[in-house]
């Protein structure tokens, strides 16, 4: 979001709630507890289609007109959501076209959520209609500072194939390839002899063998189910946008896959805000692959969210164990790991957070999906906590809005997030890398930005940072070939791995030789390539004598004019070859390597290239604590944040004044179990 043009001007927190769940002599007492906890905000509504829209064409809002009055009266601030997941019971009844489906075409039924799909007309004008509603009606209310537009768009089911998306996709393919020529050539349909001779034999995907669709319909799939979601989400955003005051903002919730997070936010919203529930970590369902990061992974998510809004917020923050009756998954934050969490959302970049849920429901299948209180309604200790959090944010209040600080970027772009969900070889290479560079980010106190590279992204933006990762951009265009080629002739660092531009926009392998575009750049020929066999030993290469695991897939690397050899493959049938290169282009310099990125090599590279550890002139910290950084007015703000159940010593290598606790801290100082403490630089 080049342009965020809503943010929040103080640290603020929130809670979800929803009126229509509890008695109504419940309220007032609910809104004086959270106001007196330091909740300023509450996100309603978003569910409520059923009671709005009893019957069609009937609707109700007193309810909603009570509980508004009270917020008026208290002072409480409102987001309020438009009501499009949940479709009531009359509406999918009596319009099952509405329906999302399996790929067998089999309907979703009524009885969950979000199983409706984007491209009904009928959905489309029934969702135009409860939204202007809703709008006209609440928009002129003084409590109300936003709006949230559906409810986690894309989250539960991120492929559509109703009737209605065949006829979309149908239309949406013809837009972009006018004659089936066209199409027939892009989709390389001579294969197979799976050439289109009439555009009614264009569908959705539907069950093929060994589940193997033609790949380049895939990708323009993904693009459509994006584009689909985007329009869908543009069409409430103009009715919210000719009913609702100025300076209210319009946002959505979540991120999910399938989609460009960055258009939708750029086209429809104000602010983006995302979903925070890292205890998933800790779930049943991670049994077996619990890592040493745990809940850190999700700095890797807020990396991606603040990629797309620099001064995000959180709507669901999460404060309590989380389950549904289907699914028993994560156990209850321990005490202090609710504050780590919300803390975390705030170090990454969030200037507003709001918790998952005020009080637990009592029924649904959610009644293991925790809150701040449990069903009985007294204060605990996850109310204490809020309050202490309430009372920490305020001590934060100067690092409002301030910028979150990164030693380098990861740079992506769509054309190959789509392409890696369909090209197992290209999801696993992309799999293994970005965990290696969050990993070693973490570990070495170094964090990083997300770049990803859109229509209009300035030359400017790339100059922001000294160095580039964009592991394998399998595809590649001359408009983004040539980007990074001025950002490296200015003097930037790129640095690639294998598998790199060796696919056009369709996802069709390009006849030059690898790595295709950016050769001109790296000074490097790929002539002979593999998939790293489990049949021999982990291949590695050396660098400077130290061993340098080389996973999954090595492209061997012949260097060309001018392309210095960094490292040398020292196993398989390649031993002696170049497995990591270095090229001078303009003032800036481009490297190659053959592989995807191992931890070993990510930490090799970013030493090679002096990122690593950039706050440690001033603190060393374990690897087992976070060390990030905001900045404003030229001042640094360091979070310390403690992700493990036992205290750990960090040490200051000058005086530091704590904005939580008031003291100059010097010297070892203990951070307890699950604590964060903040220092101003
Ligand atoms: C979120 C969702 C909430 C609630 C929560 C717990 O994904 O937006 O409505 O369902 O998860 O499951």
């Amino acid at each position: 979001m080049s342009e965020q043009r809503f943010r929040f001007d103080s640290l603020t927190i929130g809670v979800c709630y929803y009126p229509e769940h509890w008695d109504e002599s419940l309220w007032a007492d609910d809104l004086r507890r959270m106001l007196e906890d330091g909740v300023a905000v509450v996100r309603i509504g978003e569910f409520a289609w059923a009671y709005f829209e009893p019957e069609e064409g009937v609707f109700r809002f007193d309810l909603f007109d009570r509980f508004l009055a009270l917020c008026k009266e208290t002072g409480m601030k409102v987001i309020f959501g438009t009501v499009s997941a949940t479709p009531p019971a009359w509406l999918t009844h009596k319009y099952p076209e509405v329906l999302n489906a399996n790929m067998e075409g089999v309907l979703y039924r009524h009885g969950m959520r979000r199983h409706y799909n984007y491209n009904s007309p009928v959905y489309q004008e029934k969702c135009a209609v409860i939204t202007a509603k809703l709008a006209q009606h609440f928009g002129p209310h003084p409590s109300i500072i936003g709006w949230q537009i559906d409810n986690e768009l894309n989250c539960e089911m991120d492929r559509f194939y109703s009737e209605a998306d065949s006829v979309a996709f149908r239309a949406f393919v013809k837009e972009k390839y006018g004659t089936l020529d066209a199409l027939n050539a892009a989709w390389g349909t001579v294969f197979w002899s799976q050439t289109y001779t009439d555009w009614a034999q264009i569908f959705v995907p539907r069950p093929t063998l060994q589940n193997s669709p033609n790949p380049h319909l895939m990708l323009d799939y993904n693009r459509f189910v994006s584009e689909s979601c985007i329009r869908f989400c543009a069409l409430q955003a103009g009715i919210l946008r000719q009913h609702v005051a100025p300076g209210v903002f319009i946002t959505t919730n979540g991120m999910f896959s399938r989609l460009d997070n960055h258009r939708m936010a750029r086209e429809c919203l104000d602010i983006y805000t995302y979903d925070s529930y890292p205890n998933f970590a800790f779930g049943l369902n991670m049994a077996g692959r619990l890592d040493r990061l745990r809940d850190r992974w999700s700095g890797k998510k807020l990396t991606e969210v603040r990629s797309i809004c620099p001064h995000f917020g959180i709507m669901e923050q999460q404060s309590g164990a989380g389950s549904w009756t289907t699914r028993m998954e994560n156990p209850t934050p321990r005490p202090g790991q609710m504050q780590l969490w919300a803390m975390q959302s705030v170090a990454h970049g969030a200037d507003f957070v709001s918790f998952f849920r005020w009080r637990t429901c009592t029924f649904g299948t959610e009644i293991y999906w925790h809150g701040l209180l449990d069903y009985d309604n007294r204060d605990n200790r996850r109310i204490a906590e809020l309050r202490e959090f309430a009372a920490n944010l305020k001590k934060l209040a100067p690092l409002c809005g301030a910028d979150s600080e990164a030693a380098f970027a990861v740079v992506k772009d769509y054309d190959n997030v789509f392409d890696a969900d369909l090209d197992t070889w290209h999801r696993h290479v992309d799999a293994q890398s970005d965990n290696a560079i969050f990993e070693v980010s973490q570990l070495t106190h170094t964090p990083y930005d997300m770049l990803y590279l859109q229509e209009g992204t300035t030359l400017d933006e790339l100059l922001r940072y000294k160095a580039l990762f964009m592991p394998h951009a399998c595809i590649m265009t001359a408009a983004r070939a040539d980007l990074l080629e001025r950002y490296v002739r200015r003097g930037g660092v790129l640095v690639i791995g294998c598998r790199s531009a060796y696919k056009d926009e369709h996802g069709r392998c390009v006849m030059t030789p690898q790595p295709g575009l950016l050769q001109k750049l790296t000074a490097t020929d790929v002539r002979d390539f593999t998939f790293t066999t489990p049949a021999e030993e982990t291949p590695y290469a050396l660098f400077d004598g130290r061993r340098m695991e080389t996973p999954l897939f090595n492209d061997v690397l012949t260097p060309l004019e001018g392309a210095k050899v960094l490292a040398r493959f020292a196993s398989s049938y390649y031993a002696g070859e170049a497995a990591l290169t270095e090229n001078a282009v303009g003032e800036g310099r481009v490297l190659h390597l053959g592989s995807a990125f191992s931890t070993d090599a990510v930490r090799l590279i970013l030493d090679y290239l002096g990122l690593t550890e950039p706050m440690a002139d001033v603190i060393a910290a374990p690897e087992d604590v976070e060390l990030v950084a905001r900045v404003k007015d030229g001042r640094r703000y360091v979070f310390a944040l403690n992700y493990q159940s036992v205290p750990m010593t960090l040490t200051l290598k000058r005086p530091l004044r704590s904005l939580l606790s008031g003291s100059t801290d010097e010297g070892c100082v203990a951070l307890p179990p699950y604590g964060v403490q903040v220092w101003a630089l």
